[in-house]
């Protein structure tokens, strides 16, 4: 380990998955977690996608008195509504066609446990009214059965949108949902919690890069950049980058070209530019530069993508959301008679 790496966050392990929480917001939550694990309230979980709502369930689980029973978790928007149906409340033989055996729903299965509903948004009406069966009365019926099921499961639910919208809309039920929000727990994204970026790289690394480190520059990017899909985008993109790896240290050129493009570690020549954009500005002559500032700019912003991407044009097309025959022409314009390959990365003209 190196004198500047930093000291490791304590790592928390619930149900095999290993989780840190280091900024202060996620401490806070984490002590929510703790206590509202000890109650059987349902706790809707809220957050973006990829914020850690399934960690933060997982939590819950194993912090409760039912640590040691099942741990059950399903996604309402997997599966298409029938499915959701008999996967929840299990089925009786001949209940449907193609129904030759009975077969038990997660209900049963997490009998004195915890069930885990992802998603719960996506549930259809038909359904939620059933749920609300289930958690008023702790009863339910199998597709096809008679008989009244009894069952005693503690529900723990996500969801990525604004359910209070959605009742609202009368996409959701109203009753269902002050039900399902006895307790509420709120993930933030990762952009609102920047302490919380190297301490998940850090754990992320360990777990898939073995003892590489990483180049200062890319714990800056790593800092940079905004998250748009969270620890998620994060986790799968330290992934990459270890799996890209030649060396002993993971570099800046191993990191997806999405989450390096917006760092400022990386345009040095937009950079220049802006700042002959404020000294334009700022009066003096108004003699532009050759070709102009705007021409300039996105030459510059162009090689700077295409340098990163090692000469890819149809990634750097991607990045700079214009199509490769778009990028092409422009290429051909700065440079007539540029081989379609493009130059070797290092010589780009800035
Ligand atoms: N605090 C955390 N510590 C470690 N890994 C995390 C943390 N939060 C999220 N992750 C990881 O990020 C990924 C997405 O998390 P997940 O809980 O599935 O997000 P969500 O359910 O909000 O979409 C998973 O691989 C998860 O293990
Ligand atoms: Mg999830």
């Amino acid at each position: 380990m190196s004198m500047s790496a930093p000291v490791p966050a304590p790592v928390y392990e619930f149900l095999g998955l290993r989780a840190v929480f280091t900024s202060p917001v996620m401490l806070a939550t984490f002590e929510r977690v703790r206590r509202f694990a000890r109650s059987d309230a349902t706790v809707l979980i809220e957050g973006e996608s990829g914020v850690g709502k399934e960690v933060v369930a997982r939590a819950l689980h194993h912090h409760s008195a039912r640590a040691n029973r099942a741990w059950v978790d399903v996604s309402c928007a997997a599966l298409p509504d029938n499915l959701v149906e008999s996967e929840l409340f299990g089925y009786e033989r001949g209940a449907f066609s193609g129904a030759d055996t009975r077969k038990p729903g997660l209900f049963d299965m997490a009998d004195g446990g915890t069930l885990f509903l992802d998603e719960i948004g996506e549930l259809e009406v038909r359904l939620q009214v059933k749920l609300l069966r289930v958690l008023d009365y702790g009863e339910f019926f199998r597709l096809g059965g008679t008989r009244k099921m009894k069952v005693d499961v503690r529900i723990l639910a996500a969801t990525n949108q604004d359910l209070e919208q959605a009742v609202e809309q009368g996409r959701f039920r109203k009753d269902l949902y002050h039900r399902l929000a006895q307790l509420r727990v709120l993930v933030p994204p990762l952009r609102d919690r920047p302490e919380d970026v190297l301490a998940l790289a850090e754990l992320f690394r360990g777990k898939h890069g073995l003892d590489k480190t990483f180049a200062p520059a890319v714990r800056e990017a790593l800092l940079q950049h905004s998250w748009p899909g969270n620890v998620r985008e994060l986790r799968n993109a330290v992934m990459a980058a270890a799996a890209t790896s030649a060396g002993e240290r993971i570099e800046l050129c191993d990191l997806p070209a999405s989450v390096t493009a917006g760092s400022s570690g990386m345009l040095p020549g937009l950079r220049r530019l802006a700042q002959s954009v404020e000294a334009a500005g700022s009066g003096g002559d108004d003699e532009p530069a050759e070709g102009g500032l705007l021409e300039n700019a996105e030459r510059s912003l162009i090689f700077q993508v295409l340098r990163q991407t090692n000469g890819h044009q149809e990634k750097a097309a991607r990045i700079l959301g214009i199509s490769s025959r778009t990028l092409s022409r422009k290429l051909r314009a700065y440079r007539p008679g540029l081989d379609e390959a493009g130059p070797p990365p290092e010589s780009f003209p800035l």
